[in-house]
């Protein structure tokens, strides 16, 4: 049976949330009201558009069309100077061990993110040619939980949905990822991603044997 592994982007291969988080926090206090690291957490995984929606229920404003693209495109500028530094260091620990595995066996990788600017994040942090497949936010019509990023990226692998095994750290993602009926492992508190087939907090806790196993099942 063709395995195919699907890994999302922000929060399980490198920790771009704090960026985010920079970014909006200054768009929340340009518009006049505070964004705490808490409130980030309901950005996880969330499409950008989303994230302004929620931003601006948290800071109960209103805004016209105009405004609404216009702080959209001011927010990704502003994490665009942040990102525009990222390089292999900031590579969540162990993650490399498992994609080197997967590509010793052959196996194909794909990524499933909801983020528009996960292409230039991966090539800052030399993964890139990891990756058999991207599907990101520009591929993708509906956002997580759907699980429409999951479906294409296996349908691009070339393996069968129930064959795939995606990493995830919002709760969004591991919903998408259990709709495709894909199994689902959640990277970060298992209490947060109780929905998750399995569960470990980083990369570090999992192991060539648990992938071996994976890959075999
Ligand atoms: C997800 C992040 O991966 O991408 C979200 O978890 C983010 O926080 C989303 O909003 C969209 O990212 P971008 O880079 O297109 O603004
Ligand atoms: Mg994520």
């Amino acid at each position: 049976m063709k395995k195919g592994f699907i890994f999302d982007l922000d929060g399980v291969i490198v920790d771009t949330a704090k960026y985010h988080y920079l970014a909006w926090k200054k768009l929340a206090n340009d518009l006049g009201f505070e964004f705490t690291k808490e409130q980030n957490e309901l950005f996880k995984g969330v499409s950008r558009k989303r994230c302004l929606e929620i931003l601006l229920e948290i800071g109960n404003r209103e805004a016209t069309q105009e405004e609404f693209d216009t702080w959209m495109v001011e927010k990704n500028i502003d994490y665009l100077k942040y990102i525009e530094h990222m390089d292999a260091s900031e590579i969540l620990p162990d993650v490399p061990k498992v994609l080197n595995y997967l590509k010793e066996n052959n196996i194909p990788i794909a990524l499933g993110s909801a983020s528009k600017n996960a292409r230039p994040i991966l090539e800052k942090v030399g993964l890139l040619s990891y990756f058999n497949v991207i599907v990101d936010g520009n591929n993708v019509t509906k956002a997580k939980p759907d699980p429409e990023v999951f479906l294409i990226a296996a349908k691009q692998l070339g393996v069968f949905a129930e064959n795939c095994v995606v990493f995830e750290d919002a709760v969004a993602g591991i919903e998408a990822a259990n709709t495709a009926k894909m199994a689902s492992i959640g990277i970060g508190d298992a209490s947060v991603l109780d929905k998750a087939k399995h569960n470990f907090n980083d990369f570090t806790e999992i192991s060539t044997d648990f992938i071996s196993q994976l890959i075999h099942k």
